[in-house]
């Protein structure tokens, strides 16, 4: 006889890929969230329009950001900070949502982090052509939670290396409801994005959102 371990678990059943130790990929995770998710985003969007940033040596990035949550990680000629205040409107940043929250501690839990409280949630918005360069997520003060990153839109390559830049990454195809999950021995993988490809997504259009849930204090 075989037991059906995930009869009580739906959830559990949806496609999960190891992407490394301490790193997995939830296929679909995002389930019917999908229109909260899109509506409480217009939202925030209409409070904190999105915005090119400049990186300290001067370049502006190909991505667009917006934040919500009691900070907002920013870049600008001075360094990367995570800053309170919209530098924009010299506001707060929008409040993060409490199905936010929820959606990104449901998916720690399933990548084995259990308690994640997200203080911040970084929004990237990708066009055609935009990239984000191998990069870790390191200017928060406590690795000891993971980084939950949730896909919307049109899909794209996520490269997951390893501890040295010099890593060779290994690739990944995100789509639409997709949520990665990193933490514990690869909290500090480089990673990135390539160039997203020409496309129009039936609910999104030409681009892609991406919401990086991290705790920052
Ligand atoms: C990031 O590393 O902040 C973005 C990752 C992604 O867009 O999938
Ligand atoms: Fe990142």
């Amino acid at each position: 006889m075989t037991t059906d371990l995930f009869a009580c678990f739906p959830e559990a059943r949806a496609s999960r890929e190891e992407m490394a130790e301490g790193a997995v990929l939830l296929r679909s995770f995002i389930g019917d969230s999908e229109a909260g998710l899109l509506a409480a985003l217009r939202d925030i969007v209409a409070q904190a329009p999105f915005r090119r940033m400049f990186t300290p040596g001067g370049h502006q990035m190909s991505v667009a950001m917006t934040n919500c949550g009691s900070a907002g990680w920013v870049t600008d000629r001075s360094g990367y900070r995570y800053d309170p205040e919209d530098p924009e409107t010299g506001k707060p940043w929008p409040a993060m949502p409490p199905l936010f929250r929820e959606l990104a501690d449901r998916a720690a839990q399933s990548g084995g982090f259990s308690g994640f409280e997200p203080d911040v949630c970084l929004i990237n918005r990708y066009v055609p052509g935009a990239k984000m360069s191998l990069h870790q997520d390191k200017d928060e003060l406590d690795f000891g939670a993971p980084i939950v990153s949730v896909s919307l839109g049109l899909p794209a390559i996520f490269m997951f290396g390893g501890l040295k830049r010099a890593d060779k990454p290994r690739r990944f195809r995100l789509e639409h409801g997709d949520v990665a999950v990193w933490g514990g021995p690869s909290r500090l993988f480089f990673h990135g994005v390539a160039p997203l490809a020409e496309g129009s997504h039936p609910a999104m259009g030409p681009q892609r959102l991406n919401l990086t849930f991290r705790k920052i204090r």
